[in-house]
């Protein structure tokens, strides 16, 4: 047999050893893998690389993806549609994994429906795919943003200053929630609750009551009633770059306005979503990149691999689309348990 791989959407740690868990298992059953570069693009354009057990030699380690990744959309126009299923017939790939979130999964699915053998790995660092427990890429992206609290602290601390520190996250709040429960925030904002301005202020008030400096973090999604960043800047799938709103530089401003206190703000962007993947990431790509292998020599394509409890299963694409993952209330109550 003969895989096609790619990845697809906004990069993360863990998508290098998922790549390699594909060649590898494949190749230990006897099969080939060719790689599809930048994501859809690369089927779209027939850019491609042939990948041998000796092209992933160390793969388990690095951040980013050696095939490189792109947010196109490949069924934005129907032409673009045929080029893909040209290319796939063209390298005689039997299966293609799409590793992706939401917007490749989506896509996958379509291919799927178009009669192409697919199966989905899901990856993001904003964990918001439906369907599994876990996506690689978070607790990386998580590591990097609680060693970036930390060091705001000692700064806040020392300035007696209120700092916000602004993660990513469009509709799900998990990075900003497992940063804040993880790194001790008096406030985490994230856009799955209305934003309260009188509660948020509170918290910040009773911090820096309490010892004089405040630690706030917030997802870039949380509505402000902002309007859009000033160059309007959409990617491939149409999604606003919400970075350019500045959500963490605005809730700055108006808790200075409010108490008083000198305040700052951070945004730490895409130094998130590079580094060398966790421990945690390492293995779940691992699995599930091999899982996804295991699903397409069992003939379960249309299927995307998953973590469930401590398993690694295969679900129907509807089953893992269909939205975000948002944050559930129970993580929000923990969260809450330690506002300030
Ligand atoms: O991958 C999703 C995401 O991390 C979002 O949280 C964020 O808004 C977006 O990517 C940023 O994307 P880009 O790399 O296109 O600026």
């Amino acid at each position: 047999m003969r895989f096609g791989v790619l990845t697809g959407g906004g990069d993360c740690p863990g998508l290098n050893p998922a790549i390699r868990a594909v060649v590898r298992r494949a190749a230990a059953a006897g099969h080939e893998t060719v790689g599809f570069l930048d994501g859809w693009r690369g089927l779209r354009d027939d850019q491609s690389r042939p990948l041998l057990p000796a092209d992933v030699v160390g793969l388990e380690r690095r951040g980013g993806t050696v095939l490189g990744t792109s947010r196109t959309n490949p069924f934005a126009k129907e032409d673009d549609a045929n080029k893909v299923l040209a290319t796939l017939d063209r390298h005689r790939v039997d299966v293609l994994v799409a590793i992706g979130g939401d917007d490749t999964l989506t896509a996958a699915r379509e291919l799927h429906r178009r009669g192409k053998a697919v199966v989905g790995v899901p990856k993001t660092m904003d964990n918001d795919v439906r369907g599994t427990d876990w996506t690689f890429g978070f607790h990386s992206a998580v590591a990097v943003a609680v060693d970036a609290l930390e060091r705001l602290r000692d700064t806040a601390d020392s300035h007696h200053r209120a700092i916000v520190l602004e993660v990513m996250g469009r509709n799900a709040g998990w990075v900003a929630l497992a940063t804040g429960l993880a790194g001790g925030a008096d406030a985490t904002l994230v856009p799955e609750e209305p934003y309260d301005e009188e509660a948020f202020l509170g918290r910040v008030r009773r911090a820096l009551a309490a010892r004089r400096y405040a630690l706030v973090v917030t997802s870039e999604g949380v509505d402000l009633g902002l309007r859009r960043g000033a160059a309007g800047a959409k990617d491939g799938f149409g999604h606003e770059i919400l970075a350019e709103r500045g959500v963490g530089a605005e809730l700055a401003r108006r808790i200075q306005a409010a108490t008083g206190a000198e305040t700052r703000s951070a945004q730490i962007g895409h130094i998130q979503r590079g580094g060398a993947p966790e421990i945690f990431d390492r293995l779940l790509a691992s699995r599930l990149g091999a899982g996804a292998v295991d699903l397409a020599l069992a003939g379960r394509t249309g299927t995307v691999a998953v973590l469930r409890g401590v398993a690694v299963e295969g679900i129907p694409f509807d089953e893992a689309l269909g939205g975000a993952r948002i944050v559930e209330p129970a993580w929000l109550d923990l969260l809450h348990t330690f506002d300030a």
